[in-house]
């Protein structure tokens, strides 16, 4: 074993279970999450996943916005799902490279985030889609065993509530822990994410504290 990986191991002994965070303010008045307990600090990485290819969407722009939100140890990494084709099982046994890098990421990731519209009361075909081919071939489903969180934003009064619904069924399936509360049905308004693609002043205390849980669900899961 070489000198660094050695270094390494030693840290990850060290790594405490449950580290302890505090919300601070910098100069600008926006909040994000510090560590304050944790000598060593574990690193997450995050897969997120994104139910819309519109380009300006709002479901994008929050996923952006809330990485922003996250403490340090958290990283970031958004599933690309534009390339991928439409799932045909007949080609289980050579998935082609979209297919191999959408999982590889999955593997690689600690937790996932789901943020995504609603359409015609359900989850966006390209999510079913992505879903689906990273589940297969069978017996290798790349969600299983990840911690979950999920959000939405639409444009009708139930901010997406309907297309969650259906996202945890399909999760529940994958084996994946998708934390219950609490739950975030976010309808688009004006402000939602401001012009420096910042969670908007309304809505952030309720975004921190949705954060708060997500990362203790991760870190719960994680070993
Ligand atoms: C929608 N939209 C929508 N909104 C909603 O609240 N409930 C719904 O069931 C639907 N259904 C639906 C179907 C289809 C095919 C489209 C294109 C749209 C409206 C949707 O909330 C709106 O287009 C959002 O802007 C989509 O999110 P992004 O792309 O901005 O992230």
């Amino acid at each position: 074993m070489c000198a660094d990986a050695q270094s390494v191991v030693l840290a990850n002994e060290k790594i405490p279970k449950a580290a302890k965070y505090v919300r601070q303010s910098d100069a600008k008045g926006i909040q994000s999450l510090t560590l304050i307990q944790g000598k060593y600090m574990r690193k997450y990485q995050i897969a997120v996943v994104v139910g819309s290819l519109r380009h300006s969407s709002f479901n994008r722009q929050l996923a952006h916005a809330i990485e922003k939100l996250a403490p340090p140890n958290f990283s970031f990494i958004q599933l690309q799902l534009a390339d991928l084709p439409l799932y045909n099982q007949d080609d289980d046994a050579n998935q082609c490279e979209a297919v191999k890098r959408l999982k590889s990421e999955i593997a690689a990731a600690d937790g996932l985030l789901f943020v995504t519209p609603e359409y015609n009361r359900s989850i966006p075909g390209v999510l079913k889609n992505a879903i689906d081919h990273a589940s297969r071939p069978y017996g290798q489903n790349a969600w299983g065993g990840k911690p979950a969180g999920i959000l939405g934003v639409s444009v009708g009064v139930i901010g997406t509530a309907a297309a969650q619904q259906h996202l945890r069924t399909i999760l529940a399936y994958l084996d994946v822990a998708t934390m219950g509360q609490p739950e975030a049905f976010i309808q688009a308004k004006d402000g939602l994410v401001d012009q420096a693609g910042n969670i908007g002043a309304d809505s952030r205390d309720f975004m921190l504290g949705w954060f708060d849980h997500y990362v203790a669900w991760v870190q719960k899961h994680v070993a």
